[in-house]
């Protein structure tokens, strides 16, 4: 729940960042990235960087999950000023939905306009195989909670904001310009930390799901309500459970987002440099 701090607390955090970066720096920052499981090696390429962990901005919280790093890296990619999170904290860790979005709605404040946000996801859709990369086209948030629940704070949108294009058509057409085969789709983001049964994948799949996992949707919501524009880059690390004959584990999925960080790194570059001023 958003209580009636959180707006002081995310413009504490507003303040740190101008103060580190400088304003104009951050006045002219474009895009913010977020990266998901096993996808955090693509900070490496971000240009002059300036590295700042999640630990020293105040009120962020620290990404607890192996696999998920935890630093802010600001710099440029093909020209394009970024904002990068290496990692991000999720409801299954015990965070609070606005904890969760904490991140990204400080940047937000800060000013950015666009927001790709990168994550790990099961396969349910039949054309779907590990490695590959599913735009997301829209979502169902299932995890059954909200960032804006609570007292409502016009910093942070309307009361009830328009849901019909979460994800920006101008940014998905982008994306789709950028080289390597896409396939739009819905994500189906849930609580966890468990992944799912067979039978909630039949549901899922019934429900119009194309890939299922743990993040994401909060912050899609958050920053929609924001006015920011949002794009969402699924890897399929997997096959959802049930699909293929194959337990599942969180090491394979981490190791399958870093066999696939090179196709991301060239497609995210390549949209750094397309991204309209
Ligand atoms: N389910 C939920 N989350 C995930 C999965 C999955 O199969 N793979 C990667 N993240």
């Amino acid at each position: 729940m958003t209580d009636g701090n959180e707006l002081q607390r995310i413009d504490r955090a507003v303040a740190f960042l101008r103060d580190r970066l400088g304003a104009e720096r951050a006045a002219g920052l474009r895009l913010g990235l977020v990266l998901g499981s096993g996808l955090r090696d693509f900070a490496a390429t971000v240009e002059r960087p300036l590295e700042i962990p999640f630990a020293d901005v105040p009120g962020w919280p620290r990404p607890r999950v192996e696999g998920h790093g935890g630093a802010l890296v600001v710099g440029t990619v093909a020209g394009c000023a970024i904002a990068c999170l290496t990692g991000r904290v999720h409801l299954y860790e015990g965070w609070t939905p606005a904890e969760v979005v904490r991140p990204v709605r400080t940047l937000r404040r800060l000013g950015v306009p666009h927001f790709l946000l990168t994550n790990a996801a099961g396969g349910i859709a039949d054309d779907l195989s590990a490695g590959d990369l599913m735009l997301i086209s829209d979502h169902l948030n299932l995890t059954g909670r909200s960032p804006l629940v609570g007292g409502h704070e016009p910093a942070f949108g309307p009361r009830f904001p328009d849901q019909s294009r979460v994800y920006a058509p101008k940014l998905r057409s982008l994306l789709q310009q950028c080289g390597q085969r896409l396939r739009p789709g819905v994500y189906a983001g849930l609580l966890g930390p468990s992944y799912e049964t067979p039978a909630e994948v039949r549901m899922l799949r019934a429900l119009g799901a194309d890939a299922v996992g743990m993040s994401t949707v909060h912050e899609a919501i958050a920053l929609n309500a924001m006015g920011a524009s949002v794009a969402g880059l699924s890897l399929v690390t997997n096959l959802a459970a049930g699909i293929a004959d194959q337990l599942l584990s969180h090491d394979e999925v981490v190791a399958a987002g870093r066999g696939a960080a090179a196709l991301m790194t060239a497609l995210v570059t390549e949209f750094c440099g397309r991204l309209p001023a």
